[in-house]
């Protein structure tokens, strides 16, 4: 099973010329689990790029909530923050981190969510140990992302077009739902989207893995 991490040198995550994931072509599965969520709830959204997922959350949760997004390139930090104030959503703040590593206190969230932000990590388990930590007793987690549905092309993960298109770091559900019990989830759960129609590849080599990728939707919990 692959644990998800690059031992090579991390790289420097590209800047998206236009950032909103969406508009790459990909699904809009997150609504869902945002949608699950409880007025008032902690939530953080883990590559949460220029927000668009956090205000969705925002909304869920209600002034009473408290949305923290967590991103590691500082241009979409401070697109995020102008996104703040452009939508009066004073309970979202962004926070400039790894997800490896998040600056954010042991169990203050009730929910972890996150929208096409998990690929692009260069260690899944320790991002899934971190939603863990952060996370309270009985917190859940849901994410959206782009997942392999049989045995990936070993260059793959070196690919740096595919990098830049988020799916390098793709893995196999089932290595997923192995690393969110490692990391002491329970109750984990998912489904892939067998639509891959909103799947529009930007380039030939991304194209080339139509076939064998596709959305999933992801959720664990917390034990109490
Ligand atoms: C495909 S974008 C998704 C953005 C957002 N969730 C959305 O749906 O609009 C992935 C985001 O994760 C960020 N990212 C990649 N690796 C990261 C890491 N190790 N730690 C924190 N953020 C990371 C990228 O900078 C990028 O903004």
């Amino acid at each position: 099973m692959s644990n998800g991490c690059l031992e090579t040198t991390r790289r420097t995550v590209p800047v998206l010329s236009n950032p909103r994931p969406r508009q790459l072509g990909y699904g809009r599965e997150l609504p869902q689990a945002i949608a699950a969520l409880r007025m008032g709830a902690t939530v953080l959204d883990l590559g949460s790029g220029d927000g668009a997922y956090s205000f969705l959350a925002a909304t869920a949760v209600g002034e009473s909530g408290r949305i923290i997004g967590v991103e590691t390139a500082p241009e979409m930090i401070a697109q995020a923050r102008a996104n703040v104030i452009h939508n009066g959503f004073y309970h979202v703040s962004f926070r400039l981190g790894e997800l490896e590593h998040l600056p954010v206190a042991d169990r203050i969230a009730d929910a972890v969510i996150s929208h096409y932000g998990i690929n692009p990590s260069y260690c899944k388990t320790q991002v899934f140990r971190e939603a863990f930590r952060v996370l309270k007793p009985g917190g859940h987690l849901a994410i959206v992302d782009t997942v392999a549905t049989k045995i990936l092309p070993e260059d793959v993960e070196e690919n740096d077009v595919l990098y830049t298109e988020c799916l390098s770091g793709v893995l196999m559900l089932d290595d997923i739902e192995d690393m969110l019990r490692a990391a002491g989830f329970d109750r984990v759960q998912s489904q892939i989207k067998q639509n891959r129609n909103g799947f529009r590849p930007a380039s030939a080599t991304s194209r080339a893995l139509k076939p064998i990728v596709a959305p999933a939707l992801i959720e664990a919990v917390k034990p109490a």
